[in-house]
């Protein structure tokens, strides 16, 4: 099972991406097999063959060879080229250019497979990613939901079940996700952001990723758990901790970590209760499967509430960071919503439509099975690209342009059917509360003059690396 499914902009993963982006040195000599993206991890030496059941697959698809089938991404963007077998999620490369790769994709090759991370099929469409989700018999969230899976031991509870048994772990949070549950907390965030950015705005300018988006959402979660609000960076710090472990294979220190998470835990699970809290903690600590089954173990314990972390992390960070830029960059998008403040929340969904922080999520299939007419086959893995479809054509009218307000916006950035996001209530509120007090406070923030952020991927987050800003006086 993943550890670590949502960590983006870590400084364990900022190391890993340093550590793919050195092979790249020697270069990728532009052949139909081996097209080089900037920042590729190509070489000639270790450039990926297609796979004889990539090949037989395609062959297989209406008779089309590869080339024809699926041709190669040619962007006119300097030498960024990249063939549906090629296609990898992390690469460094694709970040910054990913919706012009996907929309080729799209239209070139609904579901396609790549041999990157051992071989993978790709749902592009809007049509074939919902119909994977909805597909729960078919596809597989046992297997864990990242492409390529990190290993270790904790199970994440309800992501990682399938129905029937999802459901009885589900139930044991939803009803503190719940858009009213949620807004028992509104007050005490719009404190907190209110609090934050005058105190920036107090210093002239600051970078609004790492001083204030990511500030956000920890803070979040340690109020629907019920906990010290100054403990927030806490948790921020021990799954950093347990994705480096994870990443350098380092089982005891992962083990290590999980110890002191248990322990600060348990201390909390006994104040809470001597207090007679109501929390997502206490839901937890005292939750039954099917209502009056057994109690959790405390391994599920833990993996359920790290789950929560890290599925609302760097996602929430992501999706702030990404709202704020299109409110400073977006055309006439800021006056519109300042004169108009019943927009906000169809702006706060457009945004996260446009740039969906979660690139992608996997499946596995289950059994034997068409998709958009390919042929998959069971124990083969899927990844529904989030990203992509929330910008295909055949959906979104003017797909690639910033439309507030969009009358429809089925977009899929947190997913759809079993497994749609518990903490989506919670994450629109932040990032509500977050748009209605930068309105309020510092309407007129500006981008440093000359300043490109810069799109990093992770292994499912894909966030802008900084903000820097300036406030008028
Ligand atoms: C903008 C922010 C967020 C985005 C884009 C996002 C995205 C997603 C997506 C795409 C899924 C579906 C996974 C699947 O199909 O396997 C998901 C599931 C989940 N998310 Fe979020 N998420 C966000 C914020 C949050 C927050 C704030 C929390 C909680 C504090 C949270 C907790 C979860 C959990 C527990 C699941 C698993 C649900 C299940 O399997 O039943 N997420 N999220």
């Amino acid at each position: 099972m993943p550890l670590v499914l949502w960590a983006a902009a870590s400084p364990a993963n900022a190391e890993l991406a340093a550590r793919v982006a050195g092979l790249t040195s020697s270069g990728c000599h532009a052949t139909s097999t081996c097209l080089p993206v900037p920042g590729s991890p190509h070489t000639r030496e270790n450039r990926p063959r297609r796979s004889t059941m990539q090949v037989r697959s395609w062959s297989r698809s209406a008779g089309h060879d590869l080339t024809s089938a699926c041709r190669p991404t040619d962007l006119d963007r300097g030498a960024t080229r990249m063939t549906a077998n090629q296609f990898d999620h992390l690469d460094p490369g694709l970040a910054p250019v990913m919706n012009e790769v996907f929309a080729a994709f799209r239209s070139n090759c609904p579901v396609a497979h790549s041999d990157r991370h051992g071989g993978f099929w790709s749902a592009f469409s809007h049509g074939a990613v919902r119909s994977t989700a909805l597909d729960t018999r078919g596809f597989s969230s046992a297997a864990g939901i990242a492409i390529p899976p990190v290993t270790q031991d904790v199970v994440m509870a309800p992501m990682q079940y399938d129905p029937p048994e999802h459901a009885a772990f589900r139930a044991i949070i939803q009803k503190h996700f719940t858009r009213a549950a949620v807004a028992k907390h509104e007050a005490a965030l719009r404190e907190l952001v209110g609090r934050r950015l005058s105190a920036l705005a107090a210093e002239g300018g600051a970078d609004l990723v790492s001083e204030f988006a990511a500030v956000i959402p920890p803070i979040a979660f340690a109020e629907v758990m019920g906990l010290p609000h100054e403990d927030a960076q806490l948790f921020v710090s021990w799954t950093n901790e347990l994705f480096a472990a994870a990443v350098m294979g380092d089982l005891a220190g992962q083990q290590r970590t999980f110890g002191i998470i248990a322990s600060y835990l348990q201390t909390e699970i006994d104040r809470q209760r001597r207090a007679g809290a109501d929390t997502v903690t206490t839901a937890i600590a005292d939750g039954r499967l099917d209502g009056d089954g057994r109690a959790l173990t405390q391994g599920e314990q833990l993996g359920m509430i790290l789950l929560l972390v890290l599925a609302g992390h760097e996602t929430t960070v992501a999706g702030i960071a990404t709202m704020l830029y299109c409110l400073a960059t977006v055309d006439g998008l800021r006056e519109k919503v300042v004169e108009r403040p019943d927009l906000i929340g169809k702006m706060v969904d457009e945004s996260l439509r446009f740039e969906s922080p979660v690139i992608g999520i996997a499946r596995t299939v289950g059994q034997d099975a068409e998709l958009a007419g390919q042929s998959l086959h069971a124990g083969e893995r899927v990844l529904m690209v989030l990203s992509s479809a929330n910008r295909d054509p055949e959906v979104f009218d003017r797909p690639d342009e910033f439309v507030c307000p969009r009358d429809r916006n089925p977009h899929l950035t947190f997913g759809t059917g079993v497994h749609r996001c518990v903490g989506e209530h919670l994450s629109l509120l932040e990032m509500r509360v977050v748009a209605e007090e930068v309105l309020r406070l510092v309407p007129d923030f500006t981008l440093v003059e000359g300043h490109r952020p810069r799109w990093v991927p992770g292994r499912l987050v894909r966030s802008l690396d900084s903000l820097p800003v300036t406030f008028e006086r």
